[in-house]
């Protein structure tokens, strides 16, 4: 099992570019299931939660190949298969990302109903509720989900809000399905994340009807096919996020290139309130430069375009600190809180009520050995040894690893002293 040695306190300086978006890429992925010829992806990452999606859509008749530039090419060689196995969805819970897909294209889907998770409860009623929607039968047997599309039904619509929001996956996989069922769909409360609305992109180049793309209404004229297209998959706003703590955590100069900052609006605008100084020196960059403590701030995490929970952990890791108080509130995932103890392990000052945890800020970290738990956990925790004082180990990165391409090779071009250990990789996640 890897594992990263960390020797903190040196400041990363310099220029890093980000890799393609993998919660853009894993719904796209699994909408190539639906073209009648080759599509060809740009910027889709190499990860280990990609390389599970492959694997799946190769069960499913999809032939996935790299090319020598980078690009992903793609071809649907077999229309029949129309299960996703228990064994590769429990070790990825966006395997859930071919529901759709599958129904819409294939008019059939078994996809094994995905287990518990780390970052706490992580129900599938509203893509289930959506389909239905859509004039399916849905039910569960078996421990998989089992969808059949109807014949020709009335003009339809949905509402996908739930109790924390809109569904980032669960609105993919009823916009794929919809995409390919005869008639209107009107989806209301549709998620907004940039992800979702790449995906509503790539399957308009597809030849799809999509009115309403970016908002919370989404319009779907159903059409009878859908072709092959070439896509390149958005900048990973989260990777960038990640690469902005760590280097406002070592009290850093970085700019992250390649990306979409308007897509980063919101922990911007946290930066730029703990007194981090944020530019933009291209469309392109963004630039964060820091000195001393970062000033306290408080965090809501919300839908998009509200604060992401994917970066949740990350800033915790900065605020813990901070030159004061900080509270931190999730409310995507109220549980998603794993962190906090490692980082407590390191000398940080936290406490946790519910869904809010309040943070205060001490002068520094000190490194200790502490274990990766979920993906954006562990980004958490390396971002917390960078700034630390003394070694931190990182145990069980394969977590770190299904999200981020060589993220140590990255932070080693910025000045990082970061070292992975054992190259032997397992493991799997949510
Ligand atoms: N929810 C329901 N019912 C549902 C679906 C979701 O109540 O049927 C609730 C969830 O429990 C949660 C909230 O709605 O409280 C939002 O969940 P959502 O469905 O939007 O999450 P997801 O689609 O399963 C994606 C990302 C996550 C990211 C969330 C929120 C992918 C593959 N995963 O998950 O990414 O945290 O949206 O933005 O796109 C990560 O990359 O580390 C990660 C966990």
């Amino acid at each position: 099992m890897d594992r990263f040695l960390i020797q903190g306190g040196v400041p990363l300086a310099g220029r890093v570019r980000v890799a393609g978006a993998k919660n853009a890429a894993l719904p796209i992925l699994a909408a190539t299931l639906m073209a009648e010829g080759p599509c060809r992806l740009d910027g889709v990452p190499d990860l280990r939660d990609i390389r599970t999606m492959l694997d799946l859509l190769g069960l499913l008749g999809v032939r996935a190949e790299r090319q020598g530039d980078g690009s992903l090419v793609t071809e649907v060689v077999d229309r029949t298969p129309c299960r996703a196995p228990y064994e590769l969805v429990k070790t990825m819970r966006a395997s859930i990302c071919v529901l759709g897909p599958l129904l819409g294209a294939r008019g059939r889907a078994e996809v094994s109903f995905p287990g518990g998770c780390q970052i706490g409860p992580r129900p599938v009623d509203l893509h289930l509720k959506g389909l239905a929607g859509l004039g399916a039968t849905v039910r569960v047997e078996g421990g998989y989900i089992v969808a059949q599309a109807a014949a020709r039904g009335p003009d339809r619509e949905i509402y996908l809000g739930g109790p924390f929001g809109p569904t980032v996956t669960g609105t993919a996989n009823v916009l794929c399905a919809a995409v390919l069922t005869p008639g209107t769909t009107v989806l209301q409360a549709a998620a907004m994340e940039p992800e979702v609305t790449d995906l509503a992109r790539f399957l308009c180049a597809m030849g799809a009807r999509i009115a309403g793309i970016g908002g919370p209404t989404l319009v779907v004229e159903g059409v009878t096919g859908l072709r092959g297209a070439a896509w390149r998959v958005i900048p990973d706003r989260i990777e960038a996020g990640t690469l902005l703590t760590a280097a406002v955590m070592t009290g850093g100069d970085v700019t992250v290139t390649g990306v979409d900052p308007q897509a980063l609006t919101a922990p911007l605008d946290l930066l730029a309130r703990m007194g981090v100084t944020v530019g933009r020196p291209a469309p392109d960059e963004v630039r964060v430069a820091a000195t001393g403590r970062p000033h306290p701030a408080d965090v809501v995490t919300l839908p998009y375009p509200g604060f992401p929970t994917d970066l949740q952990a990350q800033f915790m890791a900065l605020l813990c600190v901070a030159a004061g108080n900080s509270f931190v509130t999730e409310k995507v995932y109220p549980e998603r809180f794993i962190h906090v103890a490692e980082l407590q392990r390191m000398g940080a000052r936290i406490r946790k009520e519910g869904p809010t945890a309040m943070v205060e800020g001490v002068a520094e970290l000190s490194g200790c050995p502490v274990m990766a738990s979920d993906l954006r956990a562990s980004a958490a925790l390396v971002v917390a040894g960078l700034g630390a004082r003394g070694e931190t180990v990182v145990d069980r990165v394969y977590h770190i690893d299904r999200g981020y391409e060589a993220i140590e090779v990255k932070l080693r071009a910025l000045g990082a002293r970061i070292a992975r250990e054992n190259p032997v990789r397992e493991g799997g996640g949510g």
